[in-house]
């Protein structure tokens, strides 16, 4: 059987064993309802307690600022709903970026269609906004700044402290999607003077269907489901406990090994992107050195993204063209239209995303393979 290659750690990751350890207990005897007054259900609020700490400290939060949820998007909608709902009579301004994700730009969306107005700052080459043009956007009936910390296609990090800072002096709330970004690259809320972040468990090797919503301590944000009270009267239903177990579990391994991940993992990345962009008329999208460690994306001229990603996967390699959330949607990315990117090579995207799993071995057979499949993927079409 060929080797799997798992070059798309950005759409999900493995569980990590610290995660699987902390998990099990509570998927196997200690079943307790956290809300219950017996000492399975006490213990079961204990872990969760913990999990709350555990996760406030690796992102520089207090433990009754930390909301679980079902994951990122949830998360994203949560934040900026409620936020719509607690400003309204203030205000029906909304500014954001044109290259979020759907969780971000979806629920955008829908509150337009109830009468609420969105800026989508416009993006240079390499996907940054500018902060002048932030800065000019905000008008007296802006409620809301949401802006992601990293990109989920191209890696690009945002200069989200200096966005924070910038709220903060004109007294608006701000929120980031730091879905790509956590796990990934340092996050502490103080230092980014976030008012809302989002976080999603599995794209740091915690469970799927686990997040966070950070919420800064005073901000009345409304509830956001209703019910039994749980999560501070805020997110009711019974908790996941081996969920946010897991994610806490995770993200606090994340933390502790970021520097020597960080290390192992972008020199393997500068190694595939030099010898990608040895493949003629191929290129680099995104900032080349303010991007995440783990994603390198590219173009190539004459090559849509989905056969290539079909050749790859023959090949044993998992890659995403895009955004792997929105695969089933086979459109050009508007991340890279954004980006100023012409239609059809918007198509074209690939994006491997590595982690501290892969290998050199890794890096080499993908050098080895892509410049043959691009080049079949050439011929076809000249053929045509
Ligand atoms: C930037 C970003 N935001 C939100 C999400 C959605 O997260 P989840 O899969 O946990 O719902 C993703 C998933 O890829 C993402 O990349």
């Amino acid at each position: 059987m060929t080797k799997i290659i798992y070059a798309d750690n950005a759409a999900t990751t493995q569980l990590s064993p610290q995660a699987f350890e902390a998990m099990t207990p509570f998927l196997t005897a200690a079943y307790g309802n956290p809300s219950a007054p017996y000492s399975l259900g006490r213990a079961a609020k204990k872990a969760l307690e913990g999990a709350r700490e555990k996760a406030a400290a690796a992102i520089g939060a207090k433990p009754e600022e930390i909301y679980f949820t079902s994951g990122g998007t949830e998360s994203d909608n949560w934040a900026i709903n409620a936020v719509a709902r607690l400003k309204k009579s203030e205000g029906r301004h909304i500014i954001s970026t044109a290259v979020e994700h759907p969780a971000v730009l979806q629920p955008l969306k829908h509150l337009e269609g109830q009468g609420y107005e969105v800026t989508y700052l416009p993006v240079d080459r390499q996907g940054h906004i500018c902060l002048a043009e932030l800065r000019a956007a905000i008008r007296p009936d802006t409620i809301l700044i949401t802006v992601m910390t990293a990109n989920n296609e191209t890696g690009t990090i945002l200069p989200v402290a200096a966005i924070g800072s910038l709220a903060r002096q004109a007294g608006l709330i701000f929120h980031t999607d730091a879905v790509q970004a956590a796990g990934h690259i340092p996050i502490d809320v103080t230092e980014m003077q976030v008012d809302l972040l989002s976080l999603s468990g599995h794209k740091f090797r915690g469970p799927k269907g686990t997040g966070v919503l950070y919420i800064k301590k005073g901000l009345p944000l409304p509830p956001h489901i209703r019910g039994g009270g749980q999560e501070l009267g805020r997110r009711s239903g019974t908790e996941n406990v081996a969920g946010a177990l897991g994610l806490a579990a995770a993200l606090a391994a994340a933390a502790d090994n970021l520097p020597a991940n960080t290390k192992k993992i972008t020199a393997m990345r500068d190694r595939l992107i030099e010898g990608v962009l040895k493949i003629p008329a191929a290129r680099l999208t995104g900032d080349p050195v303010n991007r995440l460690p783990g994603i390198a994306s590219f173009i190539f001229e004459d090559v849509e993204g989905e056969p290539l990603i079909l050749m790859l996967d023959q090949k044993g390699i998992c890659a995403a063209s895009g955004s792997a959330c929105s695969s089933d949607s086979i459109g050009p990315s508007h991340v890279l239209l954004a980006m100023g990117l012409p239609y059809e090579l918007a198509y074209g995207a690939l994006r491997l995303s590595l982690s501290e799993d892969n290998s050199e071995e890794d890096i080499d057979t993908i050098l080895a393979t892509l410049p043959q499949i691009i080049e079949r993927l050439r011929s076809i079409t000249a053929k045509d």
